[in-house]
């Protein structure tokens, strides 16, 4: 019979995912998380291949990111990659926000298992949906949804 200790314990190239302590520690404790019940922008966006999925809100006051919520149905990699994005987003300027990338914020996590990094995709893409969601309100948007 196998130790599954062992497991924890074998090297990162076994195919075991190895989370660093920045990314565990917003994994077990994720900043930010919660609803904005009157945001000025909202997405939900999800990835159709592991069924996970996000709700971002946004506030914005004079083009900038007053406050940013969110609530992820998703893996350990998701929730502590959105954890971090809105850490970075917080403070930014509507244009600066949308150039966060997924690459920063893996960076901003000191990086993350090569088969988990399309994880933090959710929360950037969620981001710029929402941003996107703003600008509409604002009748700045290009989607031509005029809801
Ligand atoms: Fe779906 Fe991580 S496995 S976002």
């Amino acid at each position: 019979m196998q130790d599954w200790r062992k497991l924890y314990e074998t090297p990162p190239e076994s195919g075991v995912l190895f989370y660093n302590e920045k990314v565990m520690d917003h994994f077990r404790h994720p900043r930010n998380v919660g609803e904005i019940p009157e945001a000025d922008g909202v997405a939900l966006v999800g990835d159709p291949r592991c069924g996970d999925h996000i709700r971002l809100y946004i506030k914005v006051k004079d083009d900038r990111i007053t406050e940013l919520r969110y609530k992820v149905f998703g893996c350990a990699a998701a929730i502590a990659t959105t954890s971090i994005l809105s850490e970075l987003a917080i403070g930014r300027r509507i244009e600066e926000a949308l150039e966060i990338t997924d690459d920063e914020v893996i960076k901003a996590a000191g990086g993350i298992p090569s088969g988990k990094a399309h994880c933090s995709l959710l929360g950037v893409v969620g981001l710029h949906y929402a941003i996107s969601d703003y600008l509409r309100r604002k009748g700045e948007g290009n989607s031509g949804d005029k809801r």
